[in-house]
C-alpha cells in the first residue's frame, strides 16, 4: 500500500475506487506482493536445492493460488477439498502434498487416488498404509521434534503436547513399523509453529529432523514445514530468512556427507507468501464516544478478520479516507453481538469520520479462510491486483447462499 498525491494505492490501484466498484467490506489481494515475498524466500534458499510448497490454508482463493504456481511453488494441503481446489488451478497433483491430521484413512485414500504426495502423521495410519499397499505408495513421515515454537501457544505445533506428528521419542517404534510393512519413507517432514522468528530454534528441529532421518535410507527430501513470521507492525520482528537460508543449507550439506546420499528441502509457508498481500477493507458505521474510549464502529468483525478476537493479534489500521487527518486515538470494534474489538485505545489513526474506509494490514494469510457466517452476516467479496488491474475473484455472499443448504421442514 503506497501514498501517493495523498491517495491510498495498492498495485497501482486506488483503495477507494475498489470500494466505489466493489463495496465494502471487501478484501484485496496484490500479487506483486506475493511475487516478491516467493522470490526473497527462494533466493534465501538457493544454498540447497528446494521445493516451495505453499501452505494453501492460509489462502485458497484459485486465483491467488495461480499466481503462487506460476512463481514456480507446489502445494501443501490439508485435506482433499485444498487438493481439488489446487488442481483446479492447474497444479500437477504430483507436486501437491496432502498433510492431513486426524483425518479418515479413506481420505487419505482419496489423496492416494488424485496422485498427491503423501506426509502422515500417526503410527495407526502408517500401518494402515502398509496393510493396504505396502511399499507401493511413497510417504513422508511427520515427526515432532519437542521444540517450543512459534508466536503463541495457539499456533505452536512441535511441542511435547502438540496432537501432530509423531514424537521423536517413538523413532523405534516407527523404524519397526516401517521395516515390517517395507514402507517406502520418501521424507521426514515437521511443522514446529506460525510466526518463528528465532533461527535457532528453527535450526534446531531442523537438525533433529535430519538426524532422525539417518534411520530412513530411502529419504529423498526433508521438509522443514512454514511458520516464518512477517511483521505485523512497525518495529515487529520477522524471521531472518536469509540468515537461516545460509544456515540451514550449511547444515543440510554435512548431513549429506553423513548420510553419503544428497536430498532436497521443502518449505511450506503460508503466511510468508500471502500475509502482506492482503487488506481487509471496512466502512465505519458509527463513531460513539463512551466515558472509555471512542469507538469506530464498523461494517464488519470477528465474522470476517478472527485473529485479533481469537490470537489477540495485531492487525496495523489504516484510515484510507483521510491519508492527511490529524493522528487520535481510537478503539475500533465490529458489528458483531459480541466483543469484537479489532483494536484498544489504539494510537496514530488519521481522524476517523462515519462512512470512511479503514483498511486492515496483513489480511491475506487466515483472513477470509477463517471468516464465518455468524450473526447470518454474508463473507466479504474478494478482489485481487494483478498487472495495475483490479480483478474480482469472489462476490460477496448473499441471504440466498446462506440459506442455500438450509432444508425448511414442511
Ligand atoms: N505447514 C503445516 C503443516 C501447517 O500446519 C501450517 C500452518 C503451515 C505449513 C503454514 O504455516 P505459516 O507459514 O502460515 O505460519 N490461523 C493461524 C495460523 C495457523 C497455522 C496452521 N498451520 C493464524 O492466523 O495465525
Amino acid at each position: 500500500m503506497q501514498l501517493q498525491n495523498n491517495r491510498y494505492t495498492l498495485g497501482g490501484v486506488d483503495m477507494l475506487s475498489l470500494i466505489d466498484e466493489f463495496g465494502a467490506p471487501l478484501y484485496v489481494y496484490d500479487a506483486g506482493t506475493i511475487q516478491r515475498q516467493y522470490t526473497r524466500l527462494d533466493t534465501a534458499f538457493q544454498g540447497i536445492q528446494h521445493q516451495i510448497k505453499y501452505a494453501c490454508k492460509a489462502l485458497t482463493n484459485i486465483n491467488v493460488l495461480k499466481v503462487i504456481k506460476d512463481c514456480g511453488a507446489g502445494l501443501d494441503t490439508v485435506s482433499v477439498n485444498e487438493l481439488k481446489i489446487g488442481i483446479q488451478a492447474g497444479f500437477q497433483a504430483s507436486d501437491i502434498f496432502f498433510t492431513p491430521n486426524n483425518t479418515s484413512f479413506e481420505e487419505v485414500k482419496e489423496a492416494i487416488a488424485l496422485g498427491a504426495q503423501l506426509n502422515l502423521d500417526n503410527m495407526p495410519m502408517l500401518e494402515k498404509l502398509g496393510k493396504e499397499f505396502g511399499g507401493s505408495i511413497p510417504v513422508c513421515i511427520r515427526i515432532n521434534p519437542h521444540i517450543m515454537a512459534g508466536g503463541n501457544e495457539k499456533i505452536s505445533t512441535g511441542h511435547i503436547n502438540s496432537k501432530f506428528g509423531i514424537s521423536i521419542t517413538q523413532l523405534d517404534e516407527l523404524e519397526h513399523l516401517v521395516k515390517a510393512h517395507k514402507l517406502d519413507v520418501s521424507g521426514l517432514h515437521m511443522h514446529t509453529g506460525s510466526e518463528i522468528v528465532d533461527t535457532d530454534i528453527f535450526l534446531k528441529g531442523a537438525q533433529i529432523l535430519l538426524e532422525a532421518g539417518r534411520r530412513f535410507p530411502s529419504i529423498r527430501f526433508f521438509d522443514f514445514g512454514g511458520g516464518f513470521k512477517v511483521p505485523y507492525q512497525a518495529g515487529d520482528k520477522q524471521t531472518n530468512v536469509e540468515e537461516l537460508g545460509e544456515k540451514l543449507s550449511a547444515l543440510c550439506h554435512s548431513e549429506m556427507k553423513v548420510r553419503g546420499t544428497s536430498f532436497y528441502a521443502c518449505f511450506e509457508p503460508g503466511k510468508y507468501l500471502v500475509s502482506e498481500s492482503g487488506f481487509l477493507l471496512t466502512k465505519v458505521n458509527v463513531l460513539k464516544k463512551t466515558p472509555a474510549t471512542t469507538f469506530a464502529g464498523i461494517d464488519s468483525g470477528l465474522n470476517h478478520l478472527l485473529r485479533p478476537m481469537f490470537y489477540k493479534a495485531h492487525h496495523d489500521i489504516t484510515n484510507v479516507s483521510n491519508p492527511s487527518g490529524e493522528r487520535r486515538t481510537y478503539s475500533v470494534a465490529g458489528y458483531i453481538c459480541e466483543t469484537d474489538n479489532f483494536a484498544w485505545e489504539r494510537e496514530g489513526i488519521a481522524e476517523i469520520r462515519e462512512g470512511d474506509i479503514l483498511a486492515f494490514h496483513n489480511a491475506g494469510a487466515y483472513g477470509i479462510m477463517m471468516a464465518s457466517n455468524y450473526n447470518s452476516r454474508p463473507r466479504p467479496a474478494e478482489v485481487l491486483i494483478k498487472n495495475g488491474k483490479a480483478h474480482l475473484i469472489r462476490r460477496r455472499e448473499t441471504l440466498e447462499d446462506l440459506l442455500a443448504t438450509q432444508i425448511e421442514l414442511a
